[in-house]
């Protein structure tokens, strides 16, 4: 056990060059533990909110004035943490002190408390006594609100290890197709460039960018659904037009009802084999989520902006069965308590937990380890790009430890 001596925080930078906050949180004067805020460009209706008035500034001036009252905690005490956090913040949404201030402040006081107990993070967020690695999965083409012009209207597409039997080939495999496509893109559209998260985003329709992702896997001799399978994060919410009432693809020059959006989803979840689709309808669009969690058992049929790691908001997903898989991204709720509290529905319910980066990232790599704790089958951080790699490093890192033992099961 250890007392939070000094906290401090700094305004940074994130990998897309926006401003954001990183707090220092110590125990005992001598445990640090150093968290740096994310940030999404896809963010979901009900997430929380970032930063008051939308300034890093904001956030800064609020612990500023209020480090005091966190002074003297338990740093492994999260909920009385995030309890002073919730009463500084007096609002409910985190538009008070930002969302970002209370992620950074929750996740950095429990690595200033594992340091002090001298345990690896995951195991401080856990009292479980084995885990598995999540599979990580990766953003390998890029479109939507990720990437510029003329590329797909598609957000993401995703690459899973799925045949792996360690984390380590896990790894590996997701960097040789990410190489692979590379190499058949050069041919196609030599003067494509990257998307936010590191995937390859060059100007093809949606259907193409499937394809020729397809085409990597296989001219590495592996087949979609076995050594490896394709997923993707179809972020629906930005081609949901409101007044319309359609989806509009604007770069590929199409719309879809809301009934046309579920066959072109399916279609693409039948002819891919997907093992993951994310959003694949807008936020709101919970009985139509239902329908393709029905139709799909075998596929992760997730939720992020549907879901936003809010655990009122799970609890009507789970209600109408609106999906089998939620992302966990701590920001969105706002504090690790809430995250956690987020991810422990989820396993009560059978809904299994995708830990995610933001498209935002800084070069910390705690969700690695929030991956571990919340018993996340998949982590999703992308395959290249220093700020992603540092997750990936840090799970081959943990590969050492007695603890994990095994890839999940998806
Ligand atoms: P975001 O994108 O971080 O920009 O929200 C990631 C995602 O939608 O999963
Ligand atoms: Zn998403």
């Amino acid at each position: 056990m250890a007392k939070i001596t000094s906290i401090k925080g700094r305004i940074l930078y994130n990998s897309r060059g926006s401003k954001t906050i990183e707090v220092d949180v110590t125990s005992d004067r001598n445990f640090l533990g150093r968290v740096c805020a994310p940030s999404g460009a896809s963010v979901g209706k009900h997430e929380a909110v970032s930063f008051p008035n939308g300034r890093p500034e904001d956030s800064l001036r609020v612990l500023n004035e209020n480090s005091e009252k966190l002074i003297g905690l338990e740093s492994s005490d999260l909920r009385q943490i995030h309890d002073v956090l919730k009463k500084m913040d007096g609002t409910q949404n985190y538009s008070g002190i930002g969302g970002s201030l209370a992620f950074a402040v929750t996740i950095a006081s429990m690595e200033s408390a594992a340091k002090a107990s001298d345990q690896q993070l995951f195991q401080t967020l856990s009292s479980e006594s084995l885990f598995k690695f999540p599979f990580p999965l990766g953003n390998i083409l890029g479109g939507g609100a990720h990437a510029g012009p003329g590329t797909p209207d598609i957000q993401e597409v995703l690459i899973c290890p799925t045949g792996s039997k360690t984390i380590e080939d896990a790894v590996k495999t997701n960097l040789a197709v990410h190489k692979e496509l590379q190499k058949i893109l050069l041919k196609e559209d030599p003067d494509f460039t990257n998307g936010d998260e590191g995937g390859w985003a060059p100007k093809l329709k949606n259907r193409e960018a499937l394809e020729v992702s397809a085409k990597a896997c296989e001219s590495l001799g592996f087949t979609l659904g076995k050594e490896v399978s394709l997923g993707v994060d179809f972020a629906s919410s930005t081609q949901w037009n409101e007044e319309k009432q359609k989806y509009v693809y604007e770069r590929a020059g199409f719309e879809n009802t809301a009934e046309e959006q579920i066959d072109f989803v399916a279609d693409i979840i039948d002819k891919f084999k997907l093992i993951y689709a994310e959003d694949a309808v807008h936020e709101e669009a919970f009985d139509d989520m239902s329908e393709l969690t029905s139709k799909f058992p075998n596929s992760l049929v997730t939720g992020d902006d549907l879901t936003v790691t809010n655990k009122n908001i799970l609890a009507k997903a789970i209600e109408k069965k609106s999906c089998n898989a939620a992302i966990l991204k701590v920001n969105q709720a706002g504090s690790l308590f809430d995250a956690l509290e987020f991810a422990d529905l989820a396993n009560r319910n059978n809904i299994r937990l995708i830990t995610s980066h933001r498209s935002g990232e800084s070069t910390d790599s705690q969700i690695s380890h929030i991956g571990l704790a919340t018993k996340s089958k998949i982590l999703k951080v992308g395959v290249v790009g220093g700020e992603r790699v540092a997750k990936l490093n840090e799970l081959l890192r943990l590969s050492e430890h007695d603890l994990i033992c095994g890839m999940a099961e998806i």
